[in-house]
């Protein structure tokens, strides 16, 4: 079934919750991490990224084959317009940050595993105990693009979280209620 204006899929309510909530988790335990240098945790970090980004192509691709949401009722223009560009941020950003991640880690040398399960090994060099990038330029590129693409996701997530709020508290509209599957 394909979403309504009344109704949303249960597919696009699924993925919707799924991968937004498990990249909430991620963003907050990266920003905690790499501030705090936790590195008991980026093995943890790299494993849900590797995972979710399964369910985030199926994401993508459900969001193409059937087209953007149709709001609830009619808004100004520059509201519709705001809260459109944000949806773009969010699926284009929720594209970058695996691969991105998952590209620093690999040519960096630091290797990726999902719990345990080696998919690009490490190559540590044992005398100095750091990682020997395969190609450090672009492990350096994929760094910055993972981290400014982090930050640009937590503000369009803020917004985002902020206009939802609005919807339902200030507008009392049903679009929180349809992305909860609640109409
Ligand atoms: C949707 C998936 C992901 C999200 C939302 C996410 C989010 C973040 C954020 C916000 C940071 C902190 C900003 C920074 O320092 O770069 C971070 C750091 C990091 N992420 Fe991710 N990440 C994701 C997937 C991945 C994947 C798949 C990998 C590797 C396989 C990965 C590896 C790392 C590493 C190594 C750091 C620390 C970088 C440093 O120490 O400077 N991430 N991530
Ligand atoms: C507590 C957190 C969140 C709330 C309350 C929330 C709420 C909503 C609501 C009510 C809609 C429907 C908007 C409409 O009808 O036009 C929506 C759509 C959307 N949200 Fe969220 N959201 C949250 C987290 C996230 C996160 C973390 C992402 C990042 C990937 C995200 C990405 C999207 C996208 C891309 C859409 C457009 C429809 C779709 O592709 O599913 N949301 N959200």
């Amino acid at each position: 079934m394909k979403d309504t204006k009344q109704k949303l899929s249960n597919l696009t309510i699924f993925l919707h919750w799924t991968t937004g909530l498990t990249i909430i988790t991620l963003a907050v335990i990266g920003v905690y991490m790499s501030e705090n240098e936790a590195f008991e945790l980026y093995p943890i970090h790299k494993s849900i990224g590797v995972l979710i980004f399964a369910l985030i192509i199926i994401r993508v691709y459900w969001r193409f084959v059937n087209g953007w949401l149709q709001p609830v009722t009619q808004y100004k223009a520059i509201e519709h317009n705001l809260a459109k560009t944000i949806h773009w941020v969010l699926i284009i950003a929720t594209v970058v940050m695996p691969i991105s991640g998952f590209i620093m880690s690999g040519a960096g040398g630091y290797g990726v595993s999902v719990f345990g399960l080696e998919i690009i090994a490490a190559q540590f060099d044992p005398i100095a105990k750091e990682a020997i990038p395969h190609n450090a330029q672009l492990a350096g590129f994929m760094a910055q693009t993972h981290e400014i693409a982090g930050w640009t996701i937590i503000v369009a997530i803020v917004l985002h979280i902020t206009g939802a709020i609005k919807h339902h508290f200030i507008d009392k509209d049903n679009t929180l209620r349809r992305m909860l599957g609640k109409n």
